[in-house]
């Protein structure tokens, strides 16, 4: 799941970013253990505990992340028992028990295995039973404690285990099930006037500790036996089919006991449990049964169909793209009212986000569909890749996340073939990629496994690097492998290591035998040395290709040309570039450029041949050219609207041509890059000429879809039309068109006067919302309040949630900060977000900026980190005065690291300086632009 600021463009492609993991909540891990530490030198053995407590100092002889090699398990028989009612101190809990099997690899007295949170409650003076599975003998505990700094339980046994032999630890224990969206946690929601609650678990990626102890490492593979017990009258699920489920009374009252199928061999991370109300639809598909399951309300209204409708074909793409069936005997798909991803992939019960899994063809609109089909089938091909073949370690999760984001797009189009989906990979992950990876606080894809191993720096691999960019060199190497030869290497791949775990290095080389095994293809070097340069070096090369000489030169691009890379590379900041071309619309035989500077003479060319590089982008990298090509290029765009490749670094001068283009992709790109200007411009005197300008640019598409429409009151028919239909509105309301003003306050003044009949389609209501709140007063924002909280439909409730950050009084801006940090009005997983969107608005961004500093605790506090926060309020920032606030924040706010990552402060405050550099820089030449380009 990428971080990442949230952008008011199509909002569900954007808003949500792509999300299979979670947005890395961690929550702060406690200090006291290292003070203890000091007393405890470790050379002398610690007096036996008898009666250990959680605060107790525990004397860890393994004083590590990771765990010790020396036991390795292979089953767990776990039983859970959800409370959904609070007991007496007001508190949700949960109480459990687990057994775990393991085989003893290295003779070892220490058993060390995760728990985190967990009130240990085994009966007799140790935290866990310990025993030797062949004779049922019992193994004398030393004494028992919690490592809480490393998440542990510690055992220290009287005797060695020996190697070869098989022991299980039996614990008992209880935990809270909190609102904190991490292990297992309640969600909440009203149906008929009545509350109603669901427990549910997110594991990704250290939470399983603390559901139950456990070997919570991803290659510890291993069954799960699961039963829940629970209210009788609601379902339980978990990762398996269920074998039966009885009635049984316990005390007063019944409980029904649901028991699940062994699981195959997994990892921790990919559990889940849940315990809820809901209902569900279902279908089978080639022997698998698929179900859907939601609210009652929402599968009534049939919110799940086209969820429903879109599973089987994704499953069978990728049945046949795999080459491998469906590993599981059923897929489960449900919606949470609180979910902190988008979604995640949990084998065989898969999580989502309500508006990544449920679509209502009448209120939601055509984005919302797209995103909903893509995280389908990102989350379904990683029941494949990932969930079957797992990476062995948190440093290899790009192969996982990228390879995940890059094939949903295949799957995506397989189910909807007419929507050319696979173009649109580019501008949703590429330009945003491109902004981080330019800096020099960036990282590479690939990080030692050593540079990972705490809770707290796997959750912050989950950005945008780990998927946009894993997912775009991914793209690369099956674009100059061919899809054909990548899904061959994929093939023998998976089947090698189903069931177990991987580097990313078994993946190349596969993909280098099946390169062997072919004659048609010559590569530069092996796979695995092309791809180091991609994989181990951060950053991405800007080729720049002069046709007059015929030279081509490869430079790492970097936002601020002039600065040092203080990361050393061993490849010196070089890459294997292959370059696919075409000349005068004439594609031509692709090369590579394997070093700095090189020349090809093909490249030369005449005084009307034009020369465009890296075609469809599907090389990770940008390209440059020699003045004459540009202004080739862009006489080319002038003449004729069917050649479609936009250069985005010539973000003014290609604007100057939309004005008679009516297609998405450029727009959408142009739009892209001009949001920097306007982010950058619009506190400042460019602003006038700026809008002047694009709203001369978007007159002509605003009418053209005014007129096609029959005046707003249809859309068009194409997948991309509907979305350029937005954007048309969206740059004409923004930049102050009268008349789309107009069209935006009247609509919703129609909707305030009969509340029952909303006359906006579907597709225009963010626009259309943002657009009347923010001509509107308080009369406007609150019914959108009230609109959003009666909303049944999530993606209603989204809409209206981003429509009420468009207002531009500050007074109501305040109250609405304010209401973020109250779960009673803004859903906690939705608190950041909002005060993203706040921050996106001009006027909001400073108060944005006043309340981040003025709550830093209470935000610190809450279960998430302040990352995309402080990512999201500093898009504007490029005043020496906010550097110098940026620069302060952290000490004189007192945040932690466990609140905010260093390295999401430092590309803060990098791009806050590039900005005020662009902006000395720029500022004339842009103002003088577009005024003399708005006449
Ligand atoms: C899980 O159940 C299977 C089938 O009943 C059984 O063979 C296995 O031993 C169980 N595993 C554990 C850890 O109890
Ligand atoms: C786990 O708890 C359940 C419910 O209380 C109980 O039936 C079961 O025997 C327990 N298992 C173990 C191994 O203690
Ligand atoms: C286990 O074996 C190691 C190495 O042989 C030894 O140092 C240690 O004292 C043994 N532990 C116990 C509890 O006997
Ligand atoms: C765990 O134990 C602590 C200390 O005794 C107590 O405050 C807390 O409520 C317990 N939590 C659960 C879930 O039982
Ligand atoms: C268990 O109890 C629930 C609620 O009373 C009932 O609907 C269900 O049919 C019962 N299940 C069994 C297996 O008896
Ligand atoms: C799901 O498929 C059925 C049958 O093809 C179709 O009638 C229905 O409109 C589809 N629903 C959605 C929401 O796409
Ligand atoms: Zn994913």
């Amino acid at each position: 799941m990428a971080k990442g600021q949230i952008v008011s463009k199509v909002l569900a492609v954007f808003a949500i970013v792509v999300v299979a993991g979670i947005l890395g909540s961690i929550i702060a891990l406690t200090t006291s253990y290292v003070e203890e530490r000091k007393n405890h030198p470790l050379t002398t053995l610690p007096p036996p505990i008898t009666t250990p407590s959680p605060d107790a100092p525990c004397f860890n002889p393994w004083d590590e992340s990771r765990l010790p090699d020396s036991l390795i398990p292979s089953g767990y028989s776990v039983t859970l028992w959800p409370s959904l009612k609070p007991n007496d101190e007001d508190m949700f809990t949960f109480k459990g028990n687990s057994t775990v099997v393991f085989k003893c690899e290295k003779k070892t007295d220490l058993i060390v295995i995760h728990s985190r949170l967990l009130n240990l409650t085994t009966k007799g003076k140790h935290l866990a039973d310990v025993r030797d599975v062949s004779s049922s003998k019992s193994v004398d505990i030393q004494y028992s404690c919690l490592d809480t700094s490393n998440e542990f339980l510690v055992v220290q046994l009287r005797s060695n285990l020996t190697e070869g032999k098989t022991y299980e630890m039996i614990t008992d224990f209880t935990g809270e099930l909190s609102d904190d969206l991490v292990g297992f946690y309640r969600s909440e929601y009203m149906e008929g006037g009545d509350k109603k609650l669901v427990a549910t678990t997110q594991m990704q990626p250290t939470y399983a500790r603390t559901v139950f102890p456990c070997f919570d490492e991803p290659a510890m593979k291993a069954h799960f036996n699961i039963t829940l017990i629970h209210d009788p009258n609601l379902v339980a699920l978990s990762n398996s089919p269920v074998i039966d489920s009885v009635n049984r009374t316990f005390g007063k009252a019944e409980w029904g006991i649901t028991t699940f199928h062994p699981t195959p061999d997994m990892s921790t991370y990919l559990l889940a449990f849940i315990v809820c109300d809901f209902k569900n639809i279902h279908a089978l598909n080639r022997n698998v049964s698929i179900r859907i399951w939601a609210r009652p309300e929402a599968i009534a209204e049939q919110q799940g169909d086209y969820a429903l409708n879109i599973t089987g074909p994704i499953l069978q793409y990728f049945e046949d793209y795999y080459s491998i069936p469906y590993p599981l005997a059923k897929s489960d798909q449900i919606a949470l009212p609180d979910f902190s991803a988008g979604a995640m992939e949990n084998w065989g019960l898969v999580t989502y986000r309500e508006t990544a899994l449920l679509y209502n063809p009448n209120i939601s609109s055509t984005s919302n569909k797209e995103w909903v089909a893509t995280v389908i089938a990102h989350e379904l091909a990683h029941q494949w890749f990932g969930n079957l073949v797992t990476v062995r370690w948190w440093n290899d999760l790009w192969l996982n996340e990228g390879f995940a984001t890059y094939v949903s797009y295949l799957g995506a189009d397989h189910a909807e073939p007419s929507w050319n989906i696979k173009d649109l990979i580019v501008l949703h992950h590429y330009q945003k990629v491109f902004a981080v990876d330019a800096l020099n606080s960036s990282h590479p894809l690939s990080l030692d496994e050593e540079e990972i191993s705490t809770p707290l720096q796997i959750g912050n691999l989950f950005d945008s690097i780990t998927y946009s960019k894993g997912a775009a060199v991914l793209r690369m190497l099956s674009g100059f492998l061919t899809e054909n030869l990548f899904v061959g290497g994929l093939k023998t791949y998976l089947e090698q290591y189903k069931y177990n775990t991987t580097v990313y290095q078994d993946l190349w080389d596969h993909l280098q035998q099946t390169v062997n095994k072919q004659d048609n293809i010559t590569l530069p070097d092996s796979v695995e040395n092309i791809m180091n340069r991609w994989v181990l070096q951060m950053g991405f090369p800007v080729v720049t290709i002069n046709t007059t000489t015929g030279t081509l030169t490869q430079k790492h691009f970097l936002l601020d040309p002039s600065a040092e890379v203080t990361r050393s590379s061993q490849f010196n900041y070089t890459w294997f570039v292959p370059v696919s071309w075409m000349k005068s619309g004439i594609l031509q035989t692709d090369f590579w450029l394997l070093n700095t500077s090189e020349t090809n003479t093909t490249v030369k060319s005449n005084s009307t041949d034009w020369v465009l590089a890296n075609i469809n982008c599907t090389g990770y990298y940008r390209v440059n050219y020699d003045t004459e090509n540009w202004n080739r290029l862009l006489q080319q765009l002038q003449d004729n609207f069917t050649v479609r490749y936009i250069p985005t670094t010539l973000a003014l001068h290609t604007t100057k041509y939309l004005s008679k283009d009516k297609e998405y992709m450029p727009w959408e790109s142009a739009i892209d890059n001009l949001g920097y200007f306007s982010l950058m411009f619009d506190r400042t005197e460019v602003n006038g000429p700026m809008q002047t300008y694009l709203r001369k640019q978007v007159t002509p598409l605003f009418d053209y879809f005014e007129n096609i429409t029959a005046n707003w009151t249809e859309v068009p028919s194409g997948h991309t039309d509907q979305y350029n239909q937005v954007t048309a509105i969206e740059v004409a309301c923004e930049n102050g068109l009268k008349k789309c003003q107009e069209l935006a306050s009247r609509l919703y003044r129609e909707w305030m006067d009969n509340p029952s009949v909303n006359p906006i389609h579907p597709n225009l209501k963010t626009t259309i919302y943002c657009n009347a709140i923010a001509a509107g007063g308080v009369e406007e924002w609150d019914f959108a309040w009230e609109r959003f909280q009666n909303a049944s439909i999530t993606t209603e409730a989204d809409k209206l949630r981003y429509g009420l950050s468009c207002s531009k009084h500050i007074w109501i801006l305040n109250r609405y900060l304010k209401y973020t940090l109250d779960p009673e009005k803004i859903r906690k997983m939705d608190s950041i977000p909002t005060i993203n969107y706040i921050s996106r608005n001009v006027v909001g961004q400073s108060l944005v900026w006043d309340f981040i500093r003025a709550y830093s605790t209470t935000i610190c506090s809450g279960s998430s980190p302040m990352d995309s926060l402080l990512e999201g309020v500093t898009q504007r920032f490029s005043t020496e005065l906010e550097l110098k606030q940026l620069q302060q924040f952290r000490p004189s706010n007192d945040i932690t690291e466990d609140c905010l990552s260093t390295r999401t402060l430092s590309q803060a405050i990098e791009r806050t300086q590039l900005n005020i550099k662009w902006i000395n820089e720029n500022k004339d030449p842009v103002f003088n632009w577009f005024t003399s380009n708005s006449l």
